[in-house]
This record gives structure tokens, sequence and C-alpha cells, in this order.
């Protein structure tokens, strides 16, 4: 079995100094709640902006500071930073930065330690707009970009000088998506996922619906994680909180027949499809023109239940793979089974909803893997997106053991 999981996990983080500092804090703890082992180095104007007790109790290590302090050279030394390095990341880089290692100037630390890595560098500018488009930082920029460099623009908006333009750090979140996309083994390239995620809205009158409490997480980690691996991902979404995950073709939907509408329409250009979505099983049968009125009286509702939209693509797969999701209250392996076999699946991912740390609006998932040559593989609990790394495995497995 490949495994997705094991990856570079050691960055260094250059933070040199620039309002945005504050905004690097929050970076580190994102990296450090995703697994990754974070080693600061701040320049010595960085330390007018943010202390390095900040940095160093976010990430757990000493951080370094100086490149002549003989107690950090011999704890941790230059070249011992540029080596452990799997990825070295300069957040928020100033124009100053920039034009150092443009030039090969390598004064203090940072420039050293950039100057001696091998590791891939990743560069997040934020400064004053008109010093980001001043031509001597774009030149340096194309210079650096041409040489292998990996550069993330900033985004417009107010700017802590006063200006509004393009010149702000771009949000944590983002930055470490770019990391997990640097550092992550491209092992999808070539594949074109189409996913679906999240609940349906079957709506009753113009102000009700009936749903269920999906929260899309479990779908929108397989297209995180899918991206992350070199996937193209399109990804169909009944109405959720999240927010889309970079890089994917998003699709949005309400009900149940629009994204059956959806799938049909993208599923043959697809090489796999995870059905993650909670799809309704039924919408009522009358859509009411007007609001339904308070009454003292009990009122019913006729409910016609909705195509299965996995059976139909199971009909109609030809070469795709298919994944479905079985969430079951009881006789999980017994009911995920009968789905597997029922819908022509190549695996289904079952969990059951009860169980602690599993089913709705959680980040963390205990599944079962069924495979149709009667396979069960029982997971232990972990994340949707650790889930969602599992499952892409189990995807490659099958695919490298029907083609060879
Ligand atoms: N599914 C679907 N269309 C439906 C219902 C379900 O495509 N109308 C898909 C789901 O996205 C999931 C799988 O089928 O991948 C199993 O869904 P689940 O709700 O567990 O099972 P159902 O087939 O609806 O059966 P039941 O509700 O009786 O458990």
């Amino acid at each position: 079995m490949t495994s997705g999981n094991r990856e570079p996990r050691n960055i260094v983080l250059g933070v040199s100094g620039g309002i945005a500092c504050y905004k690097a804090v929050e970076l580190v703890r994102l990296l450090v709640r995703d697994g990754f082992t974070v080693q600061v180095i701040m320049t010595r104007e960085a330390l007018e902006f943010v202390t390095p007790l900040t940095f160093q109790t976010i990430s757990g290590r000493s951080v370094a500071t100086e490149t002549f302090s003989l107690t950090q050279e011999s704890e941790i030394g230059h070249i011992n930073l540029a080596d452990q390095a799997d990825l070295l990341v300069i957040a928020p880089a100033t124009a100053n930065i920039i034009g150092k290692i443009a030039t090969g100037i390598a004064d203090d630390l940072l420039t050293t330690v950039i100057m001696a890595t091998r590791a891939q560098v990743l560069i997040a500018p934020s400064m004053n707009v008109h010093m980001y488009e001043n031509p001597i930082l774009q030149g340096n920029i194309s210079k650096l970009k041409g040489l292998g460099y990996h550069f993330m623009e900033p985004v417009e908006g107010y700017l802590a000088c006063g200006y509004e333009g393009r010149g702000r750090l771009p949000e944590p979140q983002d930055i470490v998506e770019e990391i997990h996309g640097l550092v992550k083994k491209k092992d999808l390239v070539g594949e074109r996922l189409l996913i679906t995620a999240g609940p349906n809205r079957e709506p009753l009158d113009p102000i009700r619906y009936i749903g269920n409490r999906s929260s899309g997480k479990m779908g929108y980690a397989l297209a995180r994680i899918g991206v992350r691996r070199g996937a193209e991902v399109t990804l169909i979404s009944g109405p959720t909180s999240l927010r889309p995950p970079q890089g994917v073709r998003l699709i949005s939907v309400l009900t149940a027949a629009e994204m059956r509408q959806a799938v049909l329409k993208e599923f043959s250009a697809a090489t796999a499809v995870l059905m993650a979505a909670a799809v309704a099983d039924y919408h009522p049968e009358k859509l009411l023109p007007k609001k339904i009125k308070r009454g003292r009286d009990p009122i019913q509702l006729r409910l016609k239940p909705n195509p299965d939209i996995l059976r139909e693509v199971g009909m109609r797969k030809n070469g795709q793979i298919l994944i479905g999701f079985a969430a079951e209250t009881e006789a999980l392996v017994a009911n995920a089974k009968k789905k597997l076999h029922e819908k022509n699946l190549d695996l289904i991912v079952a969990n059951n909803v009860t169980e602690e740390g599993s089913g709705f609006d959680v980040d963390t998932n205990v599944a079962t893997i069924l495979d149709r040559k009667g396979g069960v593989h029982s997971l232990p609990l972990m994340s949707k997106e650790e889930l969602a790394d599992r499952i892409y495995d189990y995807l490659l497995a099958l695919k490298n053991s029907t083609s060879s």
C-alpha cells in the first residue's frame, strides 16, 4: 500500500520585519496543528514587531535569531538549519530580504540559511503597494522565480501603511495550503476526481426546506487532499458553510435533483467518483408557492423518493473507480457490503454516525473501508483529511492491482 501520509514535515520559517509578522504566528499555529515541525528564524527587524517568545511558545522550539550567537550556533547551527529543512518558507518577506536573496547577500542568519539550503523555498511577500510594484522588486522576483523559488502573490486590500492595494500577506490558511501542495507527493497527477459533498435542501414552501446534518467536511477534505496530491478536482457541493478548497472547480447545488443532473453531466469525464454527499432520499411531493401558515391542526407531508444517484452512476460507469459512503447507525459492515454490491461500487467507506468522533459536523471520522474482494479494513479515529489520504491510497492500490 502506498502512503500519502509519509510526507516531508520539517519547515524552517523565516520571519522578516514587516507588520504582517503577527500573521506568521497564526501560520506557525496552523502548521503545528497539521503535524509539521516548525523552526522559526527571525531577522533583527522582525524582533521589533513580535517577540521570539511568542513563536517559541507556539512552535515548541527555540527561535533562531543571530548567526554569531555562540550558544545558538552550537545548538542550531545555520548549516544544520539549512540541511534539516524540507521546505523553507519566508513569510512575511520584505522587499529588503527579497533583494538580498536575489543578489546573493548572506549577512544574517536567515539569508545565510537560504543561501545554504537545497530545499525548496516559498516566499510570501508583504509590503506597501508601491514597494511591491517597484520594478526593482519585480525584477528580483522574476529572477528568483526563474531560479526555481516559489512565490505567493500578496493579496489586495487595506494596508497597514494606510494605502489600499496589493501588498497584504495572504491569509495564513492559504499559505498552509500552498505548503501542503509543495511538500505532498503528487501521486494523483492525471486523475480527474468528481467529488460530491454536503447535504441537500428539498424545498417545502418559499421559506422552509427538508435538510440533513451533513456539514460537507468529508467531501471538502477529499477535494483538498486530492488537489494537494496533484489531481484535477470537480466538487459538486450542497449548501455548506465551508470555504471551497483552493484549486477545485466548484459546482454548487441545492436539491438532490440538481446534484443528480450535475453528477450525470460530469461523471463521464472523471477517472474516479467519490460520493461523499448526504443525498436527500426524499423530497416533498408538492412545492407550495406560498408560506404554510401556522394552524392548530397537525399537517401531513407527502414525500416522494429521490433517485439514487450513485446507483445510476454504478450502472453507467465505464472505467471510473466508484467510491461510495455509507452512514449507518447499526449493522455497519453488513449494510455497507449490501450497498457496495447493489450500487456496483469499487470501494465503500462506512461509518457509524452514532460513534464518538464519527459522523456529522466533526473533524474526525472512524471508518471502515470495504472492497469488492471481501476486504474489510477498520481504521482508527483520524482526521477527515487523514482519512481522505487513506481513501486515495486505497484508490491507487486498486488501480495498480487492476493494471498489473
Ligand atoms: N446516495 C446517492 N443517492 C441517494 C442516496 C444516497 O447517490 N439518493 C449515495 C450517497 O452519496 C452515499 C451512498 O449512496 O455515497 C450511500 O448513502 P446512504 O445514505 O448511506 O445510503 P442509502 O442508499 O440512502 O440507503 P439508506 O438511507 O437506506 O441507508
